[in-house]
């Protein structure tokens, strides 16, 4: 059977890796977390102090690209994908809040999408991919065979990802997710280079109400048809 794309977008938290790790797995497609690519080349800025709370050398940053090896590898123990950078295990580490309030500023610097927009191409060129990301069915694969636009409220969002990071052990307050979440929403959406915003063919899936059974059903039947139809 022919191999398609898949590109899921959408805003923070609405649970798109969650989707696209569970349709890869049942359709033995490589799975690729493109936010963990711009939190890798964040983690990297704020460990060798190119951006804090006082500054963001976005210069010595770009002249650093060359340097910053971001790549996937399967974690046994997990049974997905865990990144690295230049050798280094930073799954952990690149959740945190702390990067979650640095990322988006990161994101906005076109130096840095267009080295990972490269490394995303060579990652998804043979397809039998499920990408997600903000810009994957706009920018990165426009003529993916099937696109996915998910949505849910902030509040909806910021529960899930509160209940996630406190399960981890974070110590963090349910105002300081639900303002970086409405944060992180308005700077992807609103900055120049390859913003959000939900491709003309994408289909919109609200999963505020659904269970996570029931949004991988609807989301596989989509996908079923995409891969019947080509
Ligand atoms: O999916 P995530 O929350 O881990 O993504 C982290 C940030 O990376 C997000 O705030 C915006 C940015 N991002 C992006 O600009 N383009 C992508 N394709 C994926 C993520």
């Amino acid at each position: 059977m022919q191999k398609i794309t898949i590109a899921i977008d959408g805003f923070s938290s609405t649970g798109k890796s969650t989707v696209a790790k569970q349709l890869a797995k049942h359709l033995e497609y490589i799975y690729v977390d493109s936010g963990a690519m711009y939190r890798a080349v964040t983690y990297y800025a704020m460990k060798y102090g190119f951006i804090d709370a006082t500054q963001f050398d976005v210069v010595g940053l770009v002249s650093k690209l060359h340097d910053i090896v971001v790549y996937f590898e399967l974690n046994e123990k997990t049974g997905s994908a865990d990144v690295y950078l230049n050798g280094e295990n930073i799954e952990i580490p690149i959740r945190t809040l702390e990067v979650s309030n640095y990322v988006s500023q990161v994101a906005a610097i076109p130096e840095v999408r267009y080295q990972l927009v490269k490394q995303q191409h060579k990652m998804g060129s043979e397809k039998g991919v499920v990408m997600d990301g903000r810009d994957i069915g706009t920018v990165v694969f426009p003529d993916a065979e099937l696109k996915l636009f998910m949505t849910a409220s902030a509040e909806t969002r910021a529960t899930r990802r509160y209940d996630e990071l406190t399960l981890k052990g974070d110590i963090v307050t349910y105002n300081d997710v639900l303002h970086n979440i409405e944060e992180r929403d308005y700077m992807d959406s609103n900055r120049e280079d390859s913003p959000l915003r939900k491709a003309d063919d994408a289909i919109e899936i609200d999963n505020s109400n659904l269970s996570l059974d029931e949004q991988f059903q609807k989301i596989l039947k989509l996908a079923e048809a995409a891969i019947q139809k080509n």
